[in-house]
């Protein structure tokens, strides 16, 4: 049986670090969704549309993606797609109460569902899209944080 899973985030904007686990996840599983959502404790910078052109930029040279955007819930568009897995990075302890109050609850939505974390690399455990967009309101280079489509954006 293919094993399918999502990438979840609202990847705003997409960082070499969602880069890193999006790669690594498409080692592991054979087919990743890449869901792109909004977070309702957030309010984006680029737009639902936005976001998918720079993550198709960014990742087609992996042959096993998908890239999607929806509204809704992210247990209830993993039951009608056949999705087994959610897919995140792990950065920090920091990370670990929200990440698992998400995991918890996504499953009690979906008691099907299961939530994998991988260990953030040590190369962006540092890395969020709110300290880049706060370097980049600033002036500060932002080369070495986000894909190049992404700095050219910015
Ligand atoms: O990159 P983020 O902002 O940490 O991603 C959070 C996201 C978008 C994955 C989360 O807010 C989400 O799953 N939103 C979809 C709505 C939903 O299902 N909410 C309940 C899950 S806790």
């Amino acid at each position: 049986m293919k094993t399918k899973v999502i990438c979840p985030g609202s990847f705003d904007p997409l960082t070499l670090g969602h880069i890193d686990i999006i790669t690594r996840a498409s080692k592991m599983f054979d087919h990743v969704v890449v869901g792109v959502l909004n977070n309702l404790a957030k309010t984006p910078s680029f737009t639902t549309e936005e976001r998918i052109q720079l993550l198709r930029k960014s990742t087609e040279g992996i042959s096993n993606i998908e890239i999607v955007g929806f509204d809704g819930l992210l247990a209830d568009y993993t039951r009608e797609n056949g999705i087994t897995a959610i897919v995140k990075g792990l950065r920090a302890v920091s990370d670990f109460e929200y990440e698992f109050q998400q995991a918890l609850t996504n499953k009690k939505l979906n008691p099907e569902l299961e939530t994998v974390f991988l260990t953030s690399s040590s190369d962006f455990m540092y890395l969020s899209s709110s300290i880049v967009k706060q370097v980049a309101s600033l002036g500060g280079d932002i080369g070495s944080f986000v894909p190049e489509c992404v700095h050219d954006e910015i």
